[in-house]
């Protein structure tokens, strides 16, 4: 029989300074009230606790277990599976070069070694999740390579602070990390204006600040040429039949 423990049970003891987060209590608490369960309100509070300190420390995974009444176990698990909670302070911007196969192949590969190598301080290439200068501090970069960033449309492409920049070279993208450490915020490609990866951070655990944070179009003429031909034409698929008969399913 499988025995329940209650998380109240199996939480480590405080020893870490949480003072540094009394500032989003109120915040942490109306993204609870946004679910029927408190422990649903896990992924965007981390997101909280992220646009904090640009990362989530042992401090973080303690606060959201505080609020939540989860263990510190619990939280660790969910915050070292997704790679958007990142568990060492970042740079002021965070640049994710898409390197999934079809970037790769149109030249995400070659972005990405190229930034690297661009970036290093120390003659040795940045590593992934790797920071250029203080974390934290206005020019500070860290580097990443991802996976599709679910515009193969428009590759090879990259993000800063998950606004998108379409159609990279190397070239580009090293004019783009030059004017980001010089403390400029080229505008992105599509979306909302660059912000930085705290403040995105916020936007990400459901908080705008500023009209600008949604603004901005989405959408890519590459992205909607196939709607856009099937209109000039007169296609369209076919209409659903009203009822479909499924095959009968062996019975286990
Ligand atoms: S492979 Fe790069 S966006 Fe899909």
């Amino acid at each position: 029989m499988t025995q329940h423990i209650e998380a109240e049970q199996i939480e480590s003891p405080v020893t870490e300074d949480l003072t540094v987060f009394d500032g989003i209590v109120d915040r942490a608490q109306a993204i609870v009230a946004r679910y029927p369960q408190s422990r649903s309100a896990l992924l965007p509070m981390l997101h909280l606790v992220q646009s904090v300190q640009g990362y989530v420390s042992q401090a973080g995974i303690m606060f959201c277990s505080r609020q939540l009444k989860l263990s510190a176990a619990e939280v660790s698990a969910v915050v070292t599976f997704y790679t958007m909670y990142k568990r060492k302070p970042c740079g002021e911007h965070l640049v994710s070069v898409c390197t999934n196969t079809l970037c790769a192949a149109l030249g995400g590969d070659a972005i990405y070694k190229t930034l690297r190598e661009h970036l290093s301080e120390d003659g040795k290439p940045l590593g992934h999740e790797e920071t250029v200068g203080t974390p934290g501090e206005p020019g500070s970069i860290t580097v990443e390579h991802a996976e599709c960033l679910a515009a193969c449309d428009l590759g090879p492409v990259l993000q800063v602070n998950y606004e998108f920049y379409d159609n990279q070279t190397p070239e580009t993208a090293v004019e783009l990390v030059d004017a980001l450490r010089r403390g400029e915020r080229p505008a992105p490609t599509r979306g909302a204006p660059l912000t930085d990866f705290k403040d995105v951070s916020l936007q990400l655990a459901g908080f705008f600040e500023r009209p600008s944070d949604v603004d901005g179009p989405s959408a890519a003429t590459e992205t909607l040429r196939g709607a856009q031909l099937a209109q000039e034409r007169g296609w369209t698929a076919p209409s659903m039949p009203a009822k479909v008969e499924f095959p009968e399913l062996d019975k286990k």
